[in-house]
């Protein structure tokens, strides 16, 4: 079977192939340029571009996969959570497909797709099937959340931010610090920068057993605000500040991760999204893992911000597992409405 997956929840237009689990192409363009002058995702600016840019971006991974759209099978595409108006324009595109070619269309949870990219590799096949039941997290711009994964269609949330995602946090510190957007990448490498031994003890909030599952990161956020207001603002201390927060934000993911294992008597980990980008906690995660006899799984670089390669294999696997949609499907801005 052969899938053509589509996304744009938010500000990546992507299109990729995928041929029985295997993924033969995954094409992305970004309108990130655009944004970076406001500090954070514009949502119309990022509609207007995807609706200028799903074409080319699906005609690329059809070349790249030496597919015409007569050999596709199937339609994936993210129905949300994410930006109403950016989710439109990737659903309409997938209902002309579908429509025109007269093929399945299927609606994806883009924080599944995050989790099911753990499992990705480029001209493999995904490996997800046997790896069942496992905890796993999303770690990106707009979500922080831990599930109890037992089938492909089965998740369960087990715990999530009570404010801030973590790449929001990371996002809103690098405003605060000057460092542009988006600030996960900028903040990583003014920490890598910072070669003193000095750290600051910013909180780590929610660590006691009776925060369970859940997450804050508004005080940490806040923290480095104040602290930043009140140094003496000389580069070396804007690295400094960087550092610190980021061990704030390893520590915190890799405590409450491993506690949900436990709690869910899991021995294998599945960590996703954009945050886990970031070197120091794939380190940290691995190491932590490791010495915990959990079996960690994290996706290639390629596969860890938003693509479609992701949304193509979960929609291959839904669809496989007995998962409908129709041509009457809407988006779902806010997740609520996915099972
Ligand atoms: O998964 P993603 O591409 O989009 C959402 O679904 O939100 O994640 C984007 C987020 C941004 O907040 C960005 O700052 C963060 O991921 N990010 C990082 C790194 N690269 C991207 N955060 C920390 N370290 C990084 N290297
Ligand atoms: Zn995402």
């Amino acid at each position: 079977m052969i899938t053509l997956g589509i996304e744009t929840s938010c500000d990546e237009t992507a299109a990729a192939v995928v041929k029985d689990g295997k993924v033969l192409s995954s094409a992305v363009s970004s309108s990130v340029h655009l944004h970076s002058q406001y500090g954070g995702v514009v949502p119309e600016i990022a509609s207007r571009y995807h609706s200028e840019y799903m074409l080319p971006v699906v005609k690329e991974a059809l070349a790249e996969a030496g597919c015409s759209p007569q050999n596709i099978d199937l339609v994936a595409v993210t129905k949300g959570p994410g930006l109403p108006g950016s989710l439109i324009v990737g659903l309409a595109f997938a209902k002309a497909i579908s429509f025109a070619r007269d093929i399945p269309l299927i609606g994806v949870d883009h924080l599944r797709a995050h989790l099911f990219s753990c499992f990705l590799g480029k001209g493999e096949e995904c490996v997800i099937k046997d790896k069942f039941p496992f905890v796993g997290m999303v770690v990106s711009g707009g979500h922080t959340s831990i599930f109890k994964c037992l089938s492909v269609k089965d998740l369960e949330v087990i715990g999530r931010t009570k404010d801030d995602a973590v790449g929001e946090a990371y996002d809103k510190v690098a405003r605060v610090l000057g460092l542009g957007y988006p600030g996960g990448p900028a903040v990583e490498k003014r920490a890598a920068g910072y070669i003193g031994g000095k750290t600051i003890g910013f909180p780590r909030a929610m660590l006691d057993g009776s925060a369970g599952l859940d997450f804050s990161f508004s005080g940490l956020k806040t923290a480095v605000l104040y602290y930043w207001r009140d140094s003496d603002k000389t580069e070396v201390e804007k690295s400094r500040i960087c550092r610190a927060f980021q061990e704030a934000i390893a520590d915190v993911v890799d405590a409450k991760v491993k506690r949900a294992a436990h709690l869910a008597g899991c021995t294998r980990l599945a960590v996703g999204g954009g945050v886990i980008n970031n070197e120091v906690l794939r380190a940290r995660l691995t190491r932590s893992c490791k010495d915990e006899g959990i079996e960690l799984f994290i996706p290639n670089r390629e596969y860890c911000a938003d693509n479609a390669a992701m949304v193509a294999v979960t929609g291959q696997l839904l669809y496989t597992a007995g998962e409908r949609s129709d041509l009457y499907m809407g988006v779902c801005p806010t997740g609520a409405c996915l099972s």
